[in-house]
């Protein structure tokens, strides 16, 4: 490969709306109880938008906390990549929304549809611009407003999703840096589409009354499927880039998994053979955000003072595609 340069985190912000509903909120909505939903999931609160909020909103106030964070200005971005499968609209994206919001400069603008694993998908696409010299500072979020496509019908998914936006500012790393991307590996498996997928409002199905009636605008999952690829492909893309890089799992400082269920969690990391102490979890704060999952554990980790300069990260998503990947990082 002919690199350039080389990528690093320069900064990361997140967003959570300010509304929280709790498990016992959710009794009082739907046939479910606090006990299921934690022993099952290890959820309990999850920010829901207000009714006058959107995907970029969220997303914008993520992105003002990263370049701050990284000492940037706005003016600086060259790039804004938005990992998201709520945007505020079909078109146009979310990222184009996000630079006006901004007041940025005219940079590509554009959004990745990944599911959950939007945030590592958009940072590596970010990284390959950074590598090639194409750009110097990009702007990489995950937001997802799954509230809004929530069927209050269905308990098997509807207590699951919450709200929020996680940003990074993924710049050119200088030569005296330590902080650096080291390796990435992104996949999917289209085959398993229709295991995680919102039926309606697209080409093949678009909206009508009918489709609005039969809940077809919103989560459709089989969870237990889901469950079973969750482990083994973040697994698995966990391993290559490990091996690709001779780095044994006691190197790593910080496993940041998609926060989808806490069994996931942890049934990847005793696959792994990672110390328990090194896996970032926030799942019972705000349940599954899917794009936001990552960038908001990472930023809480970065803040609380957990991760620092130097230590050496592992992030893995799985979500709706099916897609999957891993990013080995240097903070
Ligand atoms: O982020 C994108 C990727 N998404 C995921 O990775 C999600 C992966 N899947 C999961 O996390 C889990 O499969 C779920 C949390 C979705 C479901 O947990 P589960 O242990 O697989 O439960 P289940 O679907 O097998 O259902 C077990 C029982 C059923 O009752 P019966 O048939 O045993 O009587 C369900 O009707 O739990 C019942 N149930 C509930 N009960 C109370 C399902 N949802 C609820 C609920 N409250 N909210």
């Amino acid at each position: 490969m002919n690199m350039q340069y080389t990528a690093k985190i320069a900064g990361t912000g997140m967003y959570a709306p300010k509304r929280i509903v709790n498990n016992f909120d959710l009794e009082k909505m739907v046939d479910t109880s606090d006990e299921w939903i934690r022993t099952r999931t290890g959820m309990f609160e999850r920010h829901f938008v207000a009714d006058d909020e959107a995907a970029s909103d969220l997303a914008t106030h993520a992105a003002h906390k990263a370049l701050e964070a990284a000492k940037l200005r706005v003016r600086d971005i060259d790039l804004i990549i938005v990992g998201s499968v709520t945007s505020d609209h079909a078109f146009p994206s979310t990222a184009c929304i996000v630079q006006k919001n901004l007041g940025a400069k005219s940079c590509m603008a554009f959004d990745v549809s990944a599911g959950c694993s939007g945030f590592l998908y958009a940072s590596d696409i970010a990284r390959q611009f950074i590598e090639n010299g194409s750009v110097e500072h990009a702007l990489v979020i995950g937001v997802e407003v799954l509230s809004r496509f929530t069927n209050w019908e269905d308990r098997g998914t509807c207590v699951l999703f919450g709200d929020g936006s996680g940003a990074a500012m993924i710049s050119r790393a200088k030569s005296t840096d330590i902080g650096r991307i080291i390796d990435t590996h992104m996949e999917a498996d289209g085959t398993y589409g229709n295991l995680l997928i919102q039926p309606a409002g697209g080409s093949r199905l678009p909206a009508t009354d009918e489709t609005v009636r039969e809940h077809k605008h919103t989560v459709h999952m089989e969870g237990n499927r889901i469950f079973k690829l969750a482990v083994k492909s973040m697994y698995n893309q966990c391993e290559t880039v490990l091996k690709r890089n001779n780095w044994d799992v006691k190197s790593i400082d910080w496993l940041i998994s998609h926060q989808a269920n806490l069994r996931i969690i942890e049934s990847l990391g005793n696959k792994l053979k990672i110390d328990p102490k090194k896996v970032i979890i926030n799942i019972e704060k705000y349940a599954n955000t899917s794009a936001a999952s990552i960038p908001i554990a990472l930023d809480e980790a970065v803040r609380a003072g957990k991760i620092r300069r130097g230590d050496v990260v592992l992030m893995t998503a799985f979500g709706a595609g099916l897609t999957s990947g891993a990013m080995l990082i240097r903070f």
